[in-house]
């Protein structure tokens, strides 16, 4: 066993998880994105809305990628899991925010049930925007529980937990440059 195949495996508070997506792979996909993003927007002035907290380190590196001018804003949403499948959500728009005839980009770290997106959209739709789009690093297609269409998707993984580049565990982990996945 060589120390490197080690390293792949590591401890975020109670749980081992092993390497799963690279650094190198990861900013591969996002310039990839950008790419696309760039072929769409390039002409249309548009507004990066990052959801917090999970989807920091992805919209750094994909709004570094792009040269054409653009805004930058942070929603916070919370969402209620548990029993209630009503699917509340509490958004945090910042104040003053004008969204009306804009087009909108929400970037997120993961589409995981879809919830969170599937409340989201439409509260950004009552704004008056010029249109939606969505990219995420990551999907779980088999754990939506919604029709969410990620226009610009990155990786679509299977549904296990995953660690790393922004997102967390129990609010460890966000500051890992390689993407883990929760080991078996
Ligand atoms: P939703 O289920 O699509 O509404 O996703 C809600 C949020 O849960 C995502 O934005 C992530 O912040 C978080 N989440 C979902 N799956 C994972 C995961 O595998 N690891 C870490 N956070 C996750
Ligand atoms: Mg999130």
């Amino acid at each position: 066993m060589s120390n490197k195949k080690e390293q792949d495996v590591i401890q975020v508070g109670n749980l081992t998880f092993t390497k799963y997506i690279n650094a190198a792979a990861l900013e591969d996909k996002v310039q990839e994105i950008a790419d696309s993003i760039r072929e769409d927007f390039h002409e249309k002035y548009p507004m990066f809305l990052v959801v917090m907290n999970g989807a920091f380190i992805y919209a750094a590196d994909l709004i570094r990628k792009l040269d054409f001018p653009c805004e930058l804003n942070f929603v916070r949403i919370k969402s209620y899991h548990g029993t209630q499948s009503t699917g509340k959500i509490d958004i945090y728009m910042p104040p003053n925010i004008e969204l009306k005839n804009r087009h909108l980009i929400i970037v997120e770290d993961i589409i995981d049930t879809g919830n969170t997106m599937a409340s989201f959209i439409p509260e950004l739709q009552s704004y008056g925007p010029a249109s939606v789009s969505l990219t995420s690093i990551l999907v779980k297609p088999e754990a939506h529980m919604h029709d969410i269409v990620t226009d610009y998707p990155g990786f679509v993984i299977p549904n296990k937990f995953v660690v790393g580049y922004g997102l967390d565990y129990d609010g460890m982990g966000r500051n890992l440059k390689d993407l883990y996945q929760l080991k078996e």
